[in-house]
């Protein structure tokens, strides 16, 4: 017989605040010790595939297709004992894996690629490894939240057309060293952030403030200690890179710029309105061509695509900080958005913007 554990309802804490988690996050530092019993596991699985009272999820995904599947696994450093459990977001449950295989003390996130290849052809696997960075972003914030540490291995790449295991979060057992050592002013509570996360495809016609920008860039895949960003290292290290096309940002001119994550600072690649070329490039989504802002993100390699859909989680998250909104653009066509930013291989399209009423 299948043993079923029905998880308590996520109920959302008042701290640890989104960006002292994500600064603890980069500097690897836990936020307080902790075991991991069922209101902690609730809101981890919560976090990375959530059903939310709409019906979509924590996390976006390509057409709201869902391919993803998270795993529980214990070698005995959960409550539950030894075994596997496969997380079902509609009730909310763990339903017992029959044979677990190799165990160990944490997390599995798999992938039923088909689907999204079904809709989207090749680029539908891009879709699926971006998603993968999504649920990971989320899983390892709340991880972190809960005072436990935990690595990300990547365990294939290239997707298939049966369920693929992606991603290994292994909780590590070690004690860290306590989260100290900065000054933050309140911000929203991580849980809230991860239950007002949603796609907003409309705009104001207010301008995006310079610093409200910048402290999106900055929360997102800057480096808030020397060398760490707020999100894991996969395969050791990081590819991403950010360009910022600006059409309306107070304070800034209107033109293509680099973001530098250590100095933390947009530096013009060139100056000039590009609104026009950028719509015609996102084949005229009108989310992007009516955002006063839009980040683009690139990097090489299969891997710096989970990577991106770290980052681009992160700015989900922080557009909720900033009242702003932003979607996740996967569809644009390549060459010329490799043109107009000169990021060798683009991944990820995020106009931002206030959204409108
Ligand atoms: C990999 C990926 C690609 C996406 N591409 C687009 C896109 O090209 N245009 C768009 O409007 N939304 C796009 N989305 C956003 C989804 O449509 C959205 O996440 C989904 O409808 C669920 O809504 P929610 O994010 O508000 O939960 C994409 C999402 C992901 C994860």
């Amino acid at each position: 017989m299948v043993v079923v554990i029905k998880l308590p309802k996520f109920t959302p804490r008042e701290r640890p605040w989104l960006r002292e988690t994500l600064w603890c996050l980069a500097s690897g530092a836990v936020l307080q010790a902790g075991p991991c019993g069922v209101d902690c596991l609730s809101r981890v699985a919560f976090s990375a595939q959530g059903l939310l009272a709409d019906g979509r999820r924590t996390i976006p995904s390509a057409g709201g297709i869902y391919p993803l599947h998270l795993y529980v696994l214990s070698a005995g450093g959960f409550s539950m004992g030894e075994g596997a459990w496969r997380y079902d977001p509609l009730s909310h449950s763990l339903e017992e894996v029959e044979e677990p295989g190799d165990l160990f003390d944490g997390f599995l996130v798999t992938a039923e690629a088909r689907r999204t290849y079904a809709f989207y052809g090749e680029r539908g696997y891009r879709y699926v490894r971006l998603e993968v960075g999504h649920a990971l972003q989320n899983l390892l914030l709340s991880l972190t939240s809960h005072g436990l540490p935990a690595s990300v291995e990547m365990v294939a790449l290239e997707l298939s057309d049966r369920e693929t295991p992606c991603a290994r979060v292994t909780l590590r057992r070690e004690a860290g060293a306590p989260c100290r050592g900065f000054q933050l002013e309140p911000s929203i509570a991580l849980d809230r952030a991860f239950l007002e996360r949603r796609s907003v495809r409309e705009y104001a016609k207010k301008s995006v403030d310079l610093e409200a920008l910048l402290r999106v860039l900055k929360w997102s895949l800057g480096e808030l200690t020397p060398g760490g960003r707020p999100y894991p290292r996969l395969q050791g290290g990081y590819r991403v890179e950010a360009v910022v096309v600006a059409s309306r940002v107070k304070g800034l001119e209107k033109g293509v710029y680099a973001f530098n994550p250590r100095s933390m600072e947009l530096e013009p690649l060139r100056l000039g309105d590009y609104a026009d070329e950028l719509c015609s490039i996102s084949l005229r989504q009108y989310c992007v061509c009516r955002a006063p802002a839009t980040v683009v993100l690139g990097g090489e390699g299969l891997v710096s695509e989970v990577e991106a859909g770290l980052v681009a989680q992160n700015m989900y998250l922080n557009a909720v900080q900033e009242s702003l909104g932003t979607v996740a653009v996967g569809a644009f066509e390549d060459e010329g958005l490799s043109a107009l930013t000169g990021i060798e291989r683009p991944l990820y399209l995020l106009p931002l913007g206030y959204p409108a009423r």
